[in-house]
């Protein structure tokens, strides 16, 4: 039997604008993310242009990411730049120490900015704190972002691109409490400043981005914004990283392995960014604004291990822990940016390839059906729903919902999730007199471990839904295990 629920969208209660970055993206030099998921080289198989992969780029444009992070992760403090640039014939090839993989450097930065343009995307680039210098990272702020006559800014016109790429978004560093050196909190922050000084000395809108905690070393934040204190106009954001649903298997999870991912992992989220916000904002009292950054997040399954290049598939739980998860994140006002771990082949993917073929994941569909949220107002919205709990008996809301106003004030857009995976949901839907339905659509499943493979690609996908699905008294109904987007425009 269904379950009822109620669902009151303020249209006119606007809140804080949803960054678009907060749908942003990771790809890292690790398993078959970058060389087989991006760059194919000349393959005879599978269709590239100058070596970047077609379908992957055409799969790509569909979610417009707004940002991608690259090269690491932990490659990126293994990484020195000037290995992936000219001749690619000459690059030298080496060893990816932490995904004990080879690294042929045939893709670069001039390839990773000819991918992003070719995707729409804006590049944010991860430097080399643990093993490399100031001036090797400095150096790369040059050759990216120079207009000078400097002889790296001459060699990127030699690569082919003479006009500067004007890289803004620059991390220092990568978890460097540990695969990025294993450094205390106070060292990093020193460090930080000294790599940050030079950084931001080469001018231009730059946003220099300082390695944050993650839940298991809370303290790490504190003890490096206290360590920066006079110093802290050198950050501009702190960036957390997040993983969740560890030990559960990728496709054969119980159910209530399910529900302590939709309920604890995403409320841990929702407290560990609530946290490094306050310490943030407090940091930011002397007098420069310090953002959030989630900028590694997502689910790590059992399956994905170092020997398997952290492969995992995606199932209609990963699409309904995004769904939430992006619910909770439209309401942190100081989080700015987050980055999905990864893109490709890795971890929570949006695109899974197999030789020449590929296919998108549940997960992408999120990332797809939520993008009129970007760059959105926030409005108020309450929920009286049914509730649904772990084993253990922590609960919320089974119905999830956020709803936004485009900047041009056209367009009122709503997500709601009905989490709950056996029982589907009557909504009583008030959304003011002022809106009327424009279009809907379903992301819906069977199953909750419904996925898409080579064979069956489109088994988990999007339908439009008929104009009356919100019934003119205002309900409308969610199955068990969906995902609803109600696009309203104005009543005349
Ligand atoms: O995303 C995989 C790895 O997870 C990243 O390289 C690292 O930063 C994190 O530990």
């Amino acid at each position: 039997m269904a379950s009822k629920a109620t669902v009151r969208v303020h249209p006119d209660v606007r809140l804080h604008t949803v960054n678009a970055n907060l749908y942003g993206h990771f790809a890292e030099h690790l398993g078959r993310c970058i060389y087989e998921g991006v760059w194919v080289g000349d393959h005879p198989k599978i269709a590239a242009d100058d070596g970047i992969r077609r379908d992957t780029v055409e799969a790509l444009r569909a979610v417009a990411l707004p940002v991608l992070r690259w090269p690491g992760g932990c490659f990126a403090d293994n990484y020195h730049w000037r290995d992936g640039i000219g001749p690619r014939a000459q690059r030298p090839r080496r060893h990816n120490l932490w995904w004990n993989q080879p690294e042929t450097n045939q893709f670069g930065t001039d390839e990773f900015m000819r991918f992003c343009a070719l995707i729409g995307t804006e590049p944010y680039l991860c430097t080399n704190v643990g093993s490399g210098t100031v001036q090797e990272a400095s150096d790369w702020v040059e050759y990216c972002n120079s207009t000078q006559n400097t002889t790296l800014a001459r060699l990127r016109a030699e690569n082919g691109h003479a006009a500067p790429y004007n890289v803004r978004y620059w991390g220092i560093g990568n978890e460097n409490w540990g695969c990025g050196g294993n450094m205390r909190p106070e060292y990093y922050a020193d460090l930080y400043a000294q790599f940050a000084t030079y950084l931001r000395g080469r001018g231009g809108d730059m946003k220099l981005i300082a390695c944050g905690s993650h839940p298991g070393i809370p303290q790490w934040d504190e003890r490096f914004l206290e360590t920066l204190k006079g110093r802290l106009g050198l950050v501009d954001y702190v960036a957390i990283h997040i993983y969740s649903g560890h030990g559960s298997s990728d496709t054969d999870f119980t159910d209530d392995e399910y529900y302590r991912l939709v309920i604890d992992a995403v409320d841990g989220m929702d407290r560990h960014i609530r946290r490094v916000s306050g310490l943030t904002q407090t940091a930011s009292g002397y007098g420069h604004e310090i953002g959030v950054i989630l900028d590694e997040w997502g689910t790590w399954f059992r399956e994905a291990t170092t020997p398997t290049g952290l492969y995992q598939q995606n199932t209609m739980r990963d699409a309904l822990w995004t769904a939430a998860s992006f619910h909770c994140f439209h309401r942190h006002e100081r989080l700015f940016m987050t980055n999905m771990a990864q893109t490709i082949n890795v971890l929570q993917a949006l695109v899974l390839t197999r030789g020449p073929e590929l296919i998108v994941t549940p997960t992408f569909h999120v990332y797809e059906m939520f993008k009129p949220h970007r760059g959105g107002r926030l409005v108020a919205s309450s929920v009286t729903s049914p509730s649904i709990s772990t084993a253990e008996g922590r609960s919320t809301d089974a119905v999830s919902v956020s709803a936004t106003v485009s900047e041009d004030g056209a367009r009122l857009f709503a997500s709601l999730v009905n989490l709950d995976l056996s029982a589907a949901c009557e909504v009583a839907l008030d959304a003011g007199a002022d809106w009327r339905l424009r279009q809907a659509r379903r992301l819906g499943c069977a199953d909750v471990r419904d996925h898409n493979t080579f064979e069956a690609p489109k088994a988990v996908q999007p339908e439009a839904l008929p104009a009356d699905a919100l019934r003119p008294d205002g309900t409308l109904s969610l199955p068990a295990r969906s995902i609803t987007t109600l696009e309203f425009e104005p009543v005349d």
